[in-house]
């Protein structure tokens, strides 16, 4: 389904039952699994994407400042060496940070077309229709959908630059990941170039504090994802049974996120027909949050066909945007 009002255009590739089906899918797939797991896609609805702008301005969630700091610093050149008009973003979200590019891009008179991607279709109406505002004369063509999926519903065209921001990729486990980058590299042609933001490799005590902050917004954020199944396949999890838990596996480099179930208990899941049982402490894998090291990013752009054509990282060295072309 596709509506235009003046230079927004918001395109919609998930029907309701189109997210209930692969919802289904992947709480039957994750639930009854051993260990249980559940994919991060499903924290971003309304509540879920207001919970995240609210993380990315607690005190402890320095990913956010640090990539915009390495925005601000780097963006002339991005917007130089990528030759890009038009920006193609997934899981933009708020779009928050990405006015840091945009400014450089619409500065140097380049800015054709803006491509917010997103499966949170709020976070992304509020998003498209800011942006429109802010760039007098820049088409906004939003698309809603899952980039699991709908890579090839990006529209062609002009030369365009990809970013992928916040980390985001680093909530893929490598094979994933691999198919992911792949299918990005596949969605480009010749020359255009993937921006790609990546945290990286830092002391345990300063990773843990990001995933697991005092005022406990992540905690929300966390046990959000069982009021999503409560609401959309008639669970019912009582969310605050649950802990939540955000550990460093030193081994894959990466922070996991956890939601621990505070006592022995039966959940009915009533659209799959299941009911889950939980032992007392029996914890669910939520989200794998990786930490790179630059060797890693460049090896895995350039196993998919990218090469690495720029990297800035934030003065403290804490996060890294590297732009890379497509060969
Ligand atoms: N880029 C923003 C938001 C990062 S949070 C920032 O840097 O702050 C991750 C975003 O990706 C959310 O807005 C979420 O809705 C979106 N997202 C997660 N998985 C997705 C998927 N499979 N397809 C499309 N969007 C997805
Ligand atoms: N892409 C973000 C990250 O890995 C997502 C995120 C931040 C997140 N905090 C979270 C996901 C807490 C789940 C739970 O940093």
């Amino acid at each position: 389904m596709t509506s235009t009002t003046g230079r927004v255009c918001v395109t919609n590739h998930l029907g309701p039952d189109d997210i209930r089906d692969a919802l289904c899918d992947d709480v039957r797939g994750g639930l009854v699994a051993d260990p249980k797991h559940l994919a991060p896609k499903w924290f971003y609805d309304k509540v879920g994407s207001d919970l995240f702008d609210q993380i990315t301005r607690l005190p402890e969630y320095y990913p956010t400042e640090a990539e915009r700091a390495t925005l601000v610093m780097a963006a002339a050149e991005i917007v130089e060496r990528s030759g890009a008009s038009t920006v193609v973003e997934l899981g933009s979200g708020s779009s928050d940070k990405t006015r840091v590019l945009l400014d450089a891009f619409h500065e140097a008179g380049v800015l054709e077309r803006y491509v917010p991607f997103d499966v949170s279709e709020s976070a992304l109406a509020e998003a498209a229709w800011m942006i429109a505002a802010r760039y007098e004369g820049v088409v906004v063509d939003a698309v809603v959908g899952d980039f699991d999926r709908h890579l090839d519903c990006i529209p062609i065209g002009d030369r365009r630059m990809l970013a992928f921001l916040g980390g985001t990729i680093g909530n893929y486990e490598p094979d994933a990941r691999h198919r992911l980058l792949s299918a990005i590299s596949d969605t480009l042609c010749e020359g255009e170039t993937l921006l790609l933001g990546t945290d990286l490799v830092k002391d345990e005590a300063r990773l843990v504090a990001a995933y697991d902050d005092s005022a406990g917004v992540t905690a929300a954020f966390n046990r959000n994802v069982l009021s999503v199944l409560n609401r959309e396949l008639d669970a019912d999890f009582v969310p605050d049974s649950f802990d939540h838990v955000a550990l460093w596996d030193p081994d894959n480099e990466w922070i996991e996120m956890r939601l621990r179930s505070r006592s022995a208990q039966r959940v009915a899941i009533d659209a799959l027909g299941i009911v889950v049982e939980f032992e007392s402490g029996e914890e669910v894998r939520t989200e794998v949050s990786a930490k790179f090291r630059p060797e890693r990013v460049e090896s895995e752009l350039a196993a998919v066909g990218f090469d690495v054509i720029g990297w800035w990282t934030d003065p403290l060295g804490q996060f890294a945007v590297s732009l890379s072309q497509k060969r």
